[in-house]
């Protein structure tokens, strides 16, 4: 069983399929925090992002695990936590872009498929319906306006601890929304299979029930 979970930052994704994962009996697979560790190593290594060569070799040498630790998921690379560091503003600053890489995406769509091998999984990403899984059993696209979803980051952050602006949220959502969505490959964008669900005026509790009903109905309305 694949559900496959699509949409921009912000619009819930986490949130909602960590509830949903419980739930429905899903492993729950975030595959931005695969791209947040590529970025994470770009940072440690001192890579620029025009050494995309380097950038793609050194994916060979990550091994990122996830794992609940009481009851809390967390993401591991090489060994090491890194939930909280794969957060941080410089790595959201430039995951986009790392992740734009072709080369990167080829990589990390193979380790996404191979690491979902054999497993009932719920996915959230950008281009899981639409070229990670595009057979998958269910394909959902999550969105809201830019501004509820800005304001739902910033809070998160504050919550985490994470210092930031609303206005530097807001710009880097609006950033990321541009560079999601013209990548050259796995682009955001909605499959045409998909379902769509507007979170903007939808409490949490609202965003699972519908999602559970459109898993539950098999990616039908
Ligand atoms: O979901 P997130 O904000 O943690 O994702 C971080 C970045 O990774 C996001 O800007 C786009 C990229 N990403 C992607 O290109 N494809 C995915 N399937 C998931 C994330």
């Amino acid at each position: 069983m694949i559900v496959a979970v699509d949409g921009p930052a912000g619009s819930g994704k986490g949130t909602v399929t960590q509830i949903l994962a419980d739930r429905l009996n899903l492993w729950n697979f975030d595959t931005g925090a695969t791209y947040r560790c590529v970025a994470l190593m770009t940072i440690r290594k001192n890579f620029n992002l025009d050494e995309e060569n380097k950038i793609i070799d050194e994916i060979d040498n990550l091994n990122i695990e996830f794992k609940k630790d009481n009851g809390i998921e967390k993401v591991f690379l090489n060994g090491e936590d890194v939930t909280k560091e794969i957060r941080s503003n410089e790595v959201t600053k430039i995951v986009s872009q790392v992740s734009a890489i072709i080369g990167v995406r080829l990589k990390m769509v193979e380790m996404q498929r191979k690491m979902s091998e054999g497993k009932d999984v719920i996915l959230e990403g950008r281009d899981i319906g639409t070229y990670v899984f595009p057979n998958a059993d269910v394909k959902i696209y999550l969105d809201a306006t830019l501004e509820e979803r800005a304001t739902r980051r910033f809070k998160e952050n504050r919550e985490k601890g994470i210092e930031c602006t609303y206005d530097e949220v807001l710009q880097n959502v609006s950033f990321r929304d541009e560079n999601d969505k013209n990548k050259p490959i796995g682009a955001l964008k909605m499959a045409d299979d998909a379902v769509l669900v507007d979170t903007t005026n939808m409490s949490i509790d609202e965003v699972v029930k519908k999602m559970e009903e459109i898993i539950r109905a098999g990616g039908k309305k």
